[in-house]
């Protein structure tokens, strides 16, 4: 799971509105300052990861890496095949347990937190996988899927957790009636909408995106970055956003972390890592996508 930025630049709808309709800004405007909901990016503060470390037998995935996530702010983090992106995040969410190290949300350390206490950070820290099929139950109708977070994490009755689901299939650019449909009856991009109306469901502070629209063509990938930016606007949730793409993730990302060898080997504001990449794999990364250089060059005359 992004820059909530002011500048009201068109329609009058509130960025709530904007994403239950599907989202009417692209990502790029989005990326550029055209927010909804008024609320600027917070750096550091929400989500906080402290020197995480994590060996498999005797190779070290992840080496003492090191950021923080602030309330409506995407995190990017890029990095080649292996360098240990995906192993950073489900320390993040819980589901890997860092032999070294801490993860904080909103100042609390998941690792001393028990009972109701964990329950209750779990829910505010949800991720968003490659593969939606993954995430979702093929044998469970998506609205079910959808309801399921509710069902463990809100006091909702079965009324207002179908009216819940309705909400949130509209405000994933999907329709009430699809809540009875299985999974197998939508296209890949759908059925990461409907992975990310589970996501939601309860109103997570943090999002991981672990390469969400990698599997997704690339008009695809394009309406599910718009949907992720308009979501972020309009809720305020922080975002790690995961991508081996550097094309993508300009779309999305406030600050980007590139990985390497499961170092964090550059950390900075997007405009810098594009347009002043510090570390010389940065600059290899950069380098190796054409189109940001063009864009950089056009930029640059403009
Ligand atoms: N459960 C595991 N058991 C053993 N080794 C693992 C396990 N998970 C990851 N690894 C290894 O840790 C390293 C980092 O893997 P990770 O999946 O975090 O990389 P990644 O950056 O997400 O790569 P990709 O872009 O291919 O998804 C790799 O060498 C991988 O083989
Ligand atoms: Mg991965």
């Amino acid at each position: 799971m992004s820059g909530p930025e002011q500048a009201r630049a068109c329609g009058t709808m509130s960025g709530r509105e904007q994403a239950r309709a599907g989202g009417t800004m692209s990502g790029p405007e989005r990326a550029r300052g055209g927010g909804a909901s008024g609320r600027e990016p917070r750096a550091g503060g929400l989500l906080e990861a402290r020197g995480l470390v994590k060996t498999f037998g005797r190779r070290p995935a992840v080496r003492d890496v090191s950021f923080e996530v602030g309330a409506g702010e995407t995190l990017a983090i890029v990095g080649e095949s292996g360098s240990g992106k995906s192993t950073t995040a489900r320390m993040l969410v819980g589901l890997l347990r860092p032999d070294r190290g801490q993860v904080l949300l909103a100042g609390d350390d998941l690792a001393r937190l028990r009972g109701r206490a964990l329950r209750a950070r779990r829910k505010d820290l949800q991720m968003v996988f490659q593969d939606p099929l993954g995430s979702l139950n093929p044998a469970m109708r998506v609205g079910a899927s959808i309801a399921e977070p509710l069902l463990l994490h809100t006091g909702l009755d079965a009324a207002a957790r179908r009216d819940r689901v309705a909400e949130l299939l509209r405000q994933v650019g999907l329709r009430p009636e699809h809540a009875d449909r299985l999974p197998r009856a939508f296209s890949g991009g759908q059925r990461q909408r409907i992975a990310i109306a589970r996501a939601i469901a309860c109103d997570p502070r943090v999002l991981i995106c672990d390469e969400p629209v990698s599997a997704l063509d690339v008009s695809t990938q394009a309406q599910i970055l718009d949907l992720l930016a308009g979501l972020r606007e309009a809720t305020g949730f922080g975002c790690v956003f995961i991508s081996h793409d550097l094309a993508v993730v300009r779309l999305v990302a406030d600050r980007i972390g590139v990985m390497r060898g499961g170092e964090l080997v550059e950390l900075g504001p997007a405009e810098q890592i594009y347009t002043d990449p510090r570390h010389e794999y940065t600059r290899e990364l950069v380098a190796a996508v054409p189109s940001l250089t063009a864009r950089r060059g056009s930029h640059e005359r403009a």
